[in-house]
């Protein structure tokens, strides 16, 4: 009898892709041998404050395991607000809202925005979550290639005028961008942001990575261009400078459009676990994450050395890599007598030779890049850095 059963799924599960990335935490998980991890873009256990968040968890709060505001436990957003004036981004606190991580706040901005069909510029490459999601609100995403100083904008015009619809939204990751680590210039963000008001679009402004600098001069943000300009949704999170596991991020956007993103948090989770929002507020109030982040900063950068460093050491000039200011990732590209190298076809030998990484097409919608792949130098010591180079070395030349 079951098996005349049909499930009624809506349309728009054709278009849920999921994750390559997060199935990849499931997959790592799963295997019994020692594995360098360059996959996930995590930051390394060793650079996690334990002692600090467990302290800080451990402080009793009145109504620690109530239901919240959906806005967010004002504590964090009093924390959220010094931290954006410090980062020269001031914002208010009817334009915060505390959301689950980074990801529910671009759920909540592709919800917001997107009707089936509509138009949606990404990089390309992009990180895959920010598309998949964008893609499960039926967008029709429009990809403009990134170089060396990120979006290429002065091809926006020109791809859009051939698609022959504006698009309603333009997802960037403007700083280290995940995955090739470039970040984009400031003339290219003033161009992003007159497009942007030519056609009406908002400019989806993810920047998990941008207090994570530890060379180059600093590029203005987007709300510090134009401060709290309606058509910029700030997506932030403290996934990266703090710890994944707290899932506690914001979102920085003009109040009436908080006023929506409110009633569409509450359709999901009602509010931001509250033990975890009091924990970041603790360490926050405690003036914990400024001398985490003077830790952290020359620890990456040494990582990142390193891992180029193994690159040349173990490749030469067969591959190239980017080079960035900040953030977590290389974006490496085999070229001359590795230029055939299918890097979704070498994951499992990569696998098997005790490392992991992300293909490249994983960050393109049309299973292009396939001879690039992204590394995470963040989450390793040096000598595991040069060790899962070697793997990969090994596992390319098998
Ligand atoms: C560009 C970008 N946006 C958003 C996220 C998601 O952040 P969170 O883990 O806080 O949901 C990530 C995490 O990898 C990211 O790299």
């Amino acid at each position: 009898m079951n098996a005349q059963i049909t499930i009624p799924f809506a349309l728009r599960t054709d278009q849920l892709i999921g994750s390559v990335i997060d199935s990849s935490t499931a997959l790592l998980a799963s295997q019994k041998h020692d594995i360098v991890r360059f996959a996930m873009g995590a930051p390394g256990e060793d650079l996690i404050p334990l002692a600090e968040l467990d302290a800080a968890y451990g402080t009793a709060k009145r109504g620690r395991y109530d239901y919240g505001e959906s806005e967010g436990e004002p504590r964090l957003r009093e924390q959220i607000l010094k931290l954006s004036a410090e980062s020269g981004q001031a914002t208010t606190d009817e334009r915060v809202l505390i959301t689950s991580g980074g990801m529910q706040g671009l759920d909540i901005a592709f919800k917001l925005f997107v009707d089936p069909g509509d138009v949606v510029v990404i990089e390309a490459p992009t990180y895959t979550n920010g598309y998949a999601t964008a893609l499960s609100y039926g967008a029709d995403v429009l990809p403009v290639p990134v170089d060396d100083e990120g979006m290429v904008v002065e091809q926006l015009p020109g791809l859009v005028a051939a698609k022959g619809r504006a698009p309603k939204a333009i997802y960037t990751v403007p700083n280290f961008q995940n995955p090739s680590g470039v970040t984009m210039s400031r003339a290219r963000r003033e161009e992003l942001l007159r497009l942007a008001e030519t056609w009406g679009a908002m400019i989806i402004d993810d920047d998990p990575y941008g207090a994570l600098r530890f060379s180059g001069a600093h590029e203005p943000g987007f709300l510090e261009l134009a401060p709290q300009h309606p058509l910029v949704f700030g997506v932030r999170t403290f996934s990266k400078i703090i710890a994944p596991g707290l899932r506690t991020g914001w979102i920085d956007v003009d109040p009436n459009i908080r006023d929506l993103a409110i009633a569409a948090k509450q359709a999901m989770d009602t509010c931001t676990q509250v033990p975890a929002q009091h924990t970041v507020a603790q360490f926050l109030e405690e003036g914990h994450l400024g001398s985490h982040i003077t830790r952290l900063l020359p620890m990456y950068a040494e990582r990142k050395d390193a891992m180029r460093r193994a690159l040349h050491a173990h490749f030469g000039e067969s591959v190239q890599a980017t080079d960035p200011d900040g953030g977590f990732f290389l974006w490496v590209t085999f070229e001359g007598e590795l230029a055939d190298v299918d890097t979704e076809e070498l994951f499992p030998r990569a696998l098997a030779n005790g490392v992991a990484y992300i293909p490249g097409p994983a960050f393109t919608t049309d299973g292009s890049m396939r001879s690039s792949l992204r590394l995470c130098f963040a989450t390793s010591t040096l000598e595991r850095i040069e060790e899962g180079v070697q793997r990969l070395a090994r596992a390319v030349r098998s």
